[in-house]
């Protein structure tokens, strides 16, 4: 009877969670055809039990439950994944299927979808200087919420409790992220292999890393240009830092240079985050001038017996630099290009007249002094051949030099700018070095016809002047086209 009572009441209590059906329920049985309801259609009716029905005895399948006890299957909904991949159908099947975002019977209710555990591990270098502390992060995803254990070398250490490990839960919609920081204090081995694995009920990954010591030496040669009077002091500083650098030798070209009556060698080491810095510092104390021109090397060596030089010609001299001389160019350009002092040309002398005459292809006194000298702006035209038949290609290349700055080609046709068309093209390259840029321009016209025929001039123009160079296209009578170069 008890039993009876409470049942009785439990579906007076779903009807009541329906809606304030009830009084509803109590109208339909005496039908006033002046009311609301009774002015429903017999149709209307009909389609309104059908609905409520169809949501109140919906057959779920045994199969279909939802498996997650945390609420999650709502939020699963909330989120559109019921279609996101097959798992969310199977262990979110009632909500999934209440929510008629999966139809009632489908490949989900065989329960054989599994939830992927996938994992990543990262860290922000491979290679540390020795001492560092390195971190590695592992994320690692799936359901239920996966533990994470570390190995170095293939052996457990998270239990060992020998390394600081932080972990932090980062949530998901059913699909749970765990991320486990592992931190290294004072890494100082120079291999280590640390694999991270993620368990759960499903199964488990693993992903693995490896954290090598930076071996990698730095070396730095200075001052960046080597050139001096001989009056002065000539130093050679060289900086090399690494985890395992050990020493610097010096070498004027091939031989090894030490401390003797014609250099000092000085050498300070420092210790700084897990890099040793060496710093040395090579002073040419006699017949400084013997050495100008000679190759100066400076080497790290590391422990491992790894090494990394810089070179650098140097060059000293003894003549008085006169006070006009200077380097217009920039001391750093000149002495990049110092094999151009080489080539006489009067207007390298002038921008770089300090480098030219401390390498002595240069007298210290002379008309260079006064010369306003300039690069002369150079173009030369030509065409790979000399006959094409009617209807072919024409290539023609017109190659310039000059300097200051990067001077600009145009062509001109018949006095008018010519312009990129369908049949022409024109494509430019430069190569420009700190005391000359060399730029070519090719003109291509394609399937010369008759109106194509004529004077083609390429004109070149810098801040020093303006240069053309032509060259003529001419119908002859046998119906090809003969490209003359020789025009003025
Ligand atoms: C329901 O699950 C069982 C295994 O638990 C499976 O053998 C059966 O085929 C499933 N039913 C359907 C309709 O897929
Ligand atoms: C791992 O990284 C990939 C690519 O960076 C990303 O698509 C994936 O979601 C990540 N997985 C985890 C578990 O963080
Ligand atoms: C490494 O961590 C320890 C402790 O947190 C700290 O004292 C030390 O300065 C750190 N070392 C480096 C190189 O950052
Ligand atoms: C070039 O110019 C001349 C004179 O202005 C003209 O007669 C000739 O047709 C022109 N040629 C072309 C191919 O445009």
């Amino acid at each position: 009877m008890l039993r009876a009572a409470l049942f009785l009441t439990a579906i007076l209590a779903v009807a009541g969670d329906a809606g304030d059906s009830a009084a509803e329920a109590e109208a339909l049985d005496v039908v006033d055809p002046s009311s609301l309801v009774g002015q429903l259609t017999v149709l209307q009716l009909k389609e309104l039990i059908a609905e409520a029905v169809s949501q109140a005895v919906l057959p779920l399948h045994n199969n279909c439950t939802d498996y997650s006890e945390t609420g999650d299957c709502s939020l699963v909904v909330e989120n559109d994944l019921c279609n996101e991949a097959e798992f969310y159908a199977r262990y979110c099947c009632r909500s999934c299927t209440l929510a008629k975002q999966i139809p009632t019977y489908g490949p989900h209710l065989s329960l054989t979808a599994e939830v992927p555990i996938s994992i990543n591990v990262t860290t922000e270098a491979t290679k540390y200087p020795r001492g560092s502390n390195v971190t590695i992060t592992c994320e690692a995803t799936g359901y239920p919420i996966p533990e994470v254990v570390w190995f170095r070398n293939y052996n457990e250490i998270s239990s060992t409790g020998e390394y600081e490990e932080q972990v932090e839960d980062l949530g998901g919609v059913f699909l749970k992220t765990i991320r486990s920081d592992i931190i290294i204090h004072d890494y100082s081995v120079d291999y280590s292999h640390f694999q991270c694995m993620a368990i759960n009920s499903g199964g488990l990954v693993k992903s693995a890393i490896t954290i090598n010591i930076d071996t990698e030496l730095s070396v730095e040669f200075l001052p960046e240009v080597p050139i001096f009077e001989a009056k002065d002091d000539v130093i050679l500083d060289c900086v090399a830092q690494g985890a395992d650098v050990s020493e610097i030798i010096w070498f004027r070209e091939v031989e090894q240079v030490g401390n003797s009556n014609q250099y000092k060698i000085i050498e300070r080491r420092s210790f700084e985050d897990g890099l040793t810095k060496i710093h040395s510092k090579l002073t040419i104390l006699r017949h400084k001038t013997s050495v100008s021109g000679n190759l100066f090397t400076c080497t790290a060596i590391s422990r491992k017996g790894g090494n990394k030089e810089e070179w650098k010609r140097v060059f000293i001299s003894d003549v008085d630099v006169h006070p006009n001389c200077h380097d217009l160019a920039g001391g750093i350009s000149c002495y990049e290009e110092s094999h151009r002092c080489e080539y006489r040309q009067e207007y390298v002398y002038r921008y770089c007249c300090r480098t030219c005459t401390i390498m002595g292809t240069l007298s210290s006194y002379g008309p260079h002094l006064r010369s306003d000298a300039e690069a002369p702006l150079e173009i030369f035209i030509q065409s790979s051949d000399v006959e094409i038949p009617f209807g072919g290609d024409a290539t023609l290349k017109c190659r310039t030099s000059g300097f200051p700055g990067r001077q600009s080609i145009s062509w001109l046709k018949n006095d008018t700018m010519a312009e990129e068309s369908d049949n022409i093209q024109i494509e430019e390259v430069a190569n420009c070095t700190p005391l000359l840029c060399e730029v070519e321009s090719l003109l291509t016209i394609k399937g010369v016809k008759v109106s194509d025929t004529g004077k083609y001039i390429c004109r070149t123009s810098n801040v020093i002047g303006m240069k053309d160079a032509a060259i003529l296209l001419r119908l002859m009578g046998d119906g090809n086209i003969y490209i003359d170069e020789d025009v003025v």
